[in-house]
């Protein structure tokens, strides 16, 4: 027969077993917490120089102990990666993060569907980090919901040397210059312009010369505040037309091409120029072509003094997993550190977006585009480019890329009708 304090005994050891059982599983809990996190990233960097930088990604993001789950979508600019996230948060299945920029990130927050960041951004000061008009864009309601990694520069032109010099003529600076060298390209059998028909690199082209033809001042009329006369004004008809003129020194086989198969044309001297932002320069890193030797890289022409940028940033999207709120913030700290800055910008052919970086590593091109983007920023031509998300809406944005490639694709069109149609399309809700 059991005594008393035998049972109590037992009691006690059982429940002591049960003690050490609970501390056994809080353990177990706290190792899962401390797990390695699935961090799955949504982006649509896949080309030579893109597929880099999201490389430099995912290692340094591994060298912080997390998993890095590839969501990579084909297609430049991103519109095929967009549609493939709106089905994901439909789904209730949202990625950890997502390459998207300017206002579609205000649009995100209202979904509800993004979280905060702001506790790794006010310990490591980002405000003080990254230029105003940049961390605005990322915060919603006041907290950061989303890190930026760079500033792209979009009004570029690119050049093969070899072909200028073919032709005996230096990069063009004003848009009589580059039709005349386009026309001695074309005499000399080599395609002067590269572009791939696709919507955004029409719209991206456009912007571009926009900028140069009318400036700083007229753009931001135009693509900012959206001014109904100064979309379907005489400048923009202008602008339109020397567009339109650009057409004839671009080859027949642009349906559909990638941009980075046209910057490719570029590299291998069967085209002389493209108009491209500076992701363009990632792919002549790739095939050790060097600035100022092989290629060049100049202000589209008549933008010399202006600068538009596109800043690529990852939105962080609610998740239900701790381990993966975990990883979130590895990302996050890891966007904006100094290392991950240069080694990432140096692939990308961005600049970073930290200031008060070391830019010996980097070459004249991002040289140059980090001293006109400061200029620029004093001088209040600094813009943000709206073919690439950085200003207005989305459905904006889209209504103006139809009005774009429309004009740019039915000759009959006058530009008169298609800046009417830009008028119209500014209304687009
Ligand atoms: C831009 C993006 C860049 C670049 C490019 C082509 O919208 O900001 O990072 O990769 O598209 O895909």
């Amino acid at each position: 027969m059991r005594t008393q304090s035998t049972i109590l005994a037992k009691r006690a050891s059982q429940t002591a077993r049960f003690t050490a059982c609970a501390l056994g599983v809080a353990a177990l809990f706290a190792a899962n917490v401390a797990r390695p996190a699935e961090v799955e990233v949504l982006h649509y960097w896949t080309s030579g120089g893109e597929a880099k930088s999201a490389q430099v990604l995912k290692q340094m993001l591994e060298e912080k102990g997390d998993t890095w789950k590839d969501f990579a979508v084909a297609g430049g600019g991103g519109g095929n990666a967009m549609t493939a996230l709106k089905t994901r948060v439909i789904a209730g299945n949202p990625p950890a993060a997502a390459q998207i920029k300017g206002p579609a990130i205000q649009e995100w927050g209202d979904e509800g569907v993004l979280v905060s960041i702001d506790d790794v951004a006010k310990s490591e000061g980002w405000d003080k980090l990254i230029p105003s008009q940049i961390s605005s864009i990322m915060k919603y309601k006041g907290q950061y919901v989303a890190a930026p990694v760079n500033v792209h520069r979009v009004n570029w032109l690119w050049i093969n040397a070899d072909a200028l010099k073919k032709v005996n003529a230096q990069a063009p600076t004003t848009w009589d210059a580059f039709f005349k060298t386009a026309d001695a390209l074309q005499k000399a059998g080599i395609t002067p312009v590269a572009i791939g028909g696709q919507s955004w690199q029409e719209a991206e082209t456009f912007e571009t010369v926009a900028l140069g033809v009318g400036g700083a001042a007229f753009y931001k009329k135009a693509f900012v505040q959206l001014d109904q006369a100064t979309l379907k004004g005489p400048t923009m008809v202008k602008a339109l037309e020397t567009f339109k003129k650009i057409k004839a020194y671009t080859d027949k086989g642009q349906t559909g091409r990638d941009w980075n198969m046209a910057t490719g044309m570029v590299i291998s001297g069967k085209a002389a120029m493209q108009f491209m932002g500076d992701w363009a320069k990632g792919e002549f890193t790739v095939a050790n072509k060097v600035p100022g030797q092989d290629y060049l890289c100049v202000p589209g022409p008549g933008s010399q003094g202006s600068y538009t940028f596109n800043v690529d940033s990852f939105a962080f999207f609610k998740v239900k997993s701790a381990d993966v709120e975990k990883g979130q913030k590895d990302l996050a700290s890891l966007l904006l550190s100094p290392k991950f800055q240069e080694i990432f910008n140096l692939n990308k052919g961005s600049i970073p977006v930290r200031q008060g970086m070391d830019l010996s590593k980097f070459d004249d091109c991002a040289k140059k585009s980090a001293a006109d983007f400061t200029s620029a920023q004093s001088k209040g031509t600094l813009v943000p480019s709206w073919a690439h998300d950085m200003v207005v809406s989305p459905a904006v944005e889209g209504a103006f890329y139809d009005v774009i490639g429309n004009y740019w694709n039915d000759d009959s069109e006058t530009a008169q009708q298609a800046a009417d149609k830009l008028a119209v399309a500014a209304k687009t809700q």
